[in-house]
């Protein structure tokens, strides 16, 4: 059984960092019998929403601003790179890396700290890049660029399974009223992209850039007034979850 986590990479908007500034490193191995966890990358992007599991030992996060938006209560964070943590070999039960992955500046290096640190079990969450641009109305129908965009730095999920040595694949639909701000998080609430403070918490498309999306957000925003966009996609209305791509890869170790 799992106890404990530590998040690789934690991210949490609204927080209040600063009793936790003393925070140091953990470069020392763990006391006999203590069971942890790491977490790469903990998931929170609006005032709703927030994603740490409660066994949660120690959040990395390489960002002072994600750091700066941490909530009371949060487990201890370390600013460092998943690439170079800065832990112990074995030094949790399980490590965590939730949508971090396609930001790292050498994938394998990651994985494979991840797996070092980590005693029973690596978690990924990332997504199908071919099944994402394929399924997911908003850059299928609207942000072609967007896509072309996640094209350059979405990790093929072979890939990442021969980088955790092999992995079981889970799929992760998204809920219509899912409280995490990432890509696809509004699916049923699409107005919710014509807002600037929604993009500006989905890297896909602050990193796109305001100018690229500018003619399909005008799209949208016409085919919503007009209520064509309810039309085409009344079957999406009707439902709970769909499945966009998002998979979570579980690497027992
Ligand atoms: C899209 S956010 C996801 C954050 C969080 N995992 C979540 O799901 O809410 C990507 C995060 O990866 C972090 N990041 C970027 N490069 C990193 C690296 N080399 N190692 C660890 N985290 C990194 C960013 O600072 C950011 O917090």
């Amino acid at each position: 059984m799992l106890l404990r986590q530590i998040l690789v990479n934690a991210c949490v908007m609204r927080a209040n960092w600063g009793r936790r500034e003393g925070v140091q490193p953990h470069t020392k191995r763990p006391a006999a019998g203590a069971r942890l966890g790491i977490l790469a990358g903990m998931a929170v992007y609006d005032t709703l929403g927030a994603y740490e599991p409660p066994r949660t030992v120690l959040a990395v996060e390489p960002s002072h601003v994600m750091l700066a938006q941490r909530p009371p209560r949060s487990a201890p964070a370390v600013r460092a790179v998943a690439e170079r943590l800065p832990l112990c070999d074995d030094a949790a039960d399980a490590v965590m890396a939730l949508l971090t992955i396609h930001h790292w500046t050498d994938l394998a290096a990651g994985i494979a700290e991840l797996r070092r640190v980590a005693r029973r079990r690596v978690v990924v969450l990332t997504w199908d890049q071919q099944i994402f641009r394929e399924r997911f109305w908003l850059v299928r129908d609207y942000l072609p660029r967007a896509a072309a965009f996640d094209d350059t730095r979405a990790v093929p999920i072979g890939r990442l399974v021969a980088l955790l040595g092999g992995a079981r694949q889970e799929t992760v639909p998204v809920p219509h009223d899912c409280t995490d701000g990432f890509g696809a998080a509004y699916w049923r609430r699409p107005r919710a992209y014509l807002d600037p403070r929604v993009r500006a918490g989905i890297s896909m498309l602050a990193q796109t850039g305001e100018d690229a999306l500018a003619p399909g957000l005008a799209a949208l925003a016409d085919d919503l007034a007009t209520g064509r966009w309810h039309e085409r996609h009344a079957e999406l209305l009707v439902l709970d979850a769909i499945d966009v791509g998002y998979r979570l890869l579980v690497a027992d170790i």
